[in-house]
């Protein structure tokens, strides 16, 4: 009793000044607690659904990101490595067979066999961008990092998540308005994107599409459904993940139990008996 009694209060004195750490980095870390060793952009924490040990996605969510990518982005970004088929998972925005069928139809791929393009099935994937210059997206989520430190530990990505999400949601809502010429391109004033000049003109800017659930589609909705859309394309087996990891830990947690009454079975004929 004493002895877990003082355990926990070690883990809260150890936890508490982490805990206060994380949440001050999560309010953008453009304090005088920034790590100085990267030049990060501002970027918002974003309460998505999916976050958290128990987060799962919101379908709808996804159907509305889906919305807003097919619309707007996929006029210049790809989803190269995200196949049709899968816009039909139960785990992600669950579309039914024929609605999946219908949407790469609207797709055309090329098709070595017939030597020419034809109208996309479920087993493509979807294109790759057209080339003006734009990332494909098909991971991005995970290839960008909105949370860091304290100093380079990672404490506040472990307990905010890395922030690839809110990093896309961030880009998206963080235009200034202003722009410039250089070099022949034009740049973008933008508070979320590392050198604060980007390249891509404002995508979104409220009332951009509209959603069949009825949602709003107020800026910084749109820019959340689509980063939700986009986690969902990086990490599409996120919530099989967590299950898996849920029935692990539990397993463990019983586990334990079981070998700590073990435990104290096998060594009570000797307890207190050393010097008898
Ligand atoms: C008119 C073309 C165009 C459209 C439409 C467009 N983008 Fe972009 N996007 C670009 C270009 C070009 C870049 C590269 C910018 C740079 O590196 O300065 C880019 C970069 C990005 C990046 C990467 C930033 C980084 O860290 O490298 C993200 C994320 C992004 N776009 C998301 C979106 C989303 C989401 C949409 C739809 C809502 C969208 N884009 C619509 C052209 C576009």
């Amino acid at each position: 009793m004493f002895k877990t009694l003082a355990l926990s209060s070690i883990l809260a004195l150890a936890l508490g000044p982490v805990a206060a750490f994380a949440a001050e980095e999560a309010e953008g870390g453009e304090g005088e607690h920034a790590n100085a060793s990267h030049s990060s952009g501002h970027i918002e924490d974003v309460a998505f659904s999916f976050e958290g040990p128990f987060g799962t996605y919101d379908q709808n969510q996804l159907q509305r990101g889906l919305k807003v990518y097919t619309e707007v982005c996929a006029a210049c970004h790809g989803l190269k490595f995200v196949p049709f088929r899968t816009l039909g998972d139960a785990g992600g925005p669950h579309l039914p067979e024929d609605q999946v069928r219908a949407y790469a139809a609207n797709f055309e791929v090329f098709d070595a066999e017939l030597d020419d393009t034809r109208p996309a099935t479920p087993p493509d994937k979807f294109p790759a961008n057209n080339g003006v210059g734009a990332p494909d997206l098909s991971l991005m989520a995970k290839a960008r990092a909105g949370f860091h430190g304290p100093y380079g530990t990672g404490i506040s990505q472990f307990v905010n998540g890395i922030g690839g999400p809110e990093y896309i949601y961030s880009i998206l809502t963080g235009y200034t308005g202003k722009q410039k010429e250089e070099a022949g391109s034009i740049f973008y004033e933008n508070t979320a994107f590392p050198s604060g000049w980007i390249k891509m003109a404002p995508p979104l800017s409220g009332e951009d599409v509209e959603f069949d659930d009825g949602h709003s589609n107020e800026l910084h909705h749109e820019a959340e459904d689509v980063a939700a859309f986009l986690m969902w394309t990086a990490e599409p087996k996120m919530m099989a993940r967590k299950q898996v990891g849920f029935v692990g830990v539990l397993f463990l947690v019983v586990l334990s139990v079981l070998l700590y009454l073990t435990n104290k079975r096998i060594w009570a004929p000797h307890k207190g008996k050393a010097h008898s």
